[in-house]
């Protein structure tokens, strides 16, 4: 099985995660793992959750966009504003090649407010470009260091 991993991250918590599933699809195939560079993300709390609440799009670094040759596909995000990142909004456009295509969607979240509205959006998106089916899993921000912790929320997922 060939898997991608696309995420952003501004501060570390949903890489954490990110390479944790990355290492379990890697005991059962190829994982890509790809991190987002904002080009133009702002440095103040209010200046990005303004711009997410918006669902602003970041400019972001030339990442790999066409997503065809993966049998599944995994995109996380931390929650901004009850949605995803700039970076990760740009991503969402601008992917292709998801149609029929098994999906996991990740965040990690402070509070959790909004955290399934920035699923939802998510997908609602991925849905309209043809993916075929979806699993997701959140991880609290205080619990990303727990590696075990991670893995049992993934293979929970997997197992559906
Ligand atoms: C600008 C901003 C907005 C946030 N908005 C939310 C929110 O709406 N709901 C929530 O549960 N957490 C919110 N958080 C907390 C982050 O989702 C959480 O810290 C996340 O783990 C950060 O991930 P990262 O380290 O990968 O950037 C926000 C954090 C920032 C910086």
């Amino acid at each position: 099985m060939k898997s991608i991993i696309v995420y952003y991250s501004y501060s570390g918590n949903t890489k954490k995660v990110a390479e944790v599933l990355a290492g379990y699809l890697k005991d059962k195939g190829e994982a890509e793992l790809i991190s987002l560079q904002a080009l133009n993300e702002s440095n103040s709390f209010f200046g990005q959750s303004n711009r997410a609440l918006r669902h602003i799009k970041a400019r972001i670094e030339p990442a790999k966009f066409d997503l065809s040759g993966y049998d599944l596909i995994c995109l996380g995000s931390p929650v901004w504003a009850f949605g995803p990142a700039p970076a990760m909004n740009t991503y969402l456009d601008a992917c292709s090649g998801i149609e029929g295509k098994d999906i996991i969607l990740f965040t990690t979240y402070g509070s959790g407010a909004g955290n399934q509205r920035c699923l939802n959006y998510m997908r609602d998106i991925l849905s309209k470009k043809g993916a075929k089916q979806f699993k997701q899993f959140s991880i609290q921000q205080f619990k990303v260091k727990d590696k075990e912790f991670v893995l049992s929320r993934i293979k929970e997922i997997d197992s559906l």
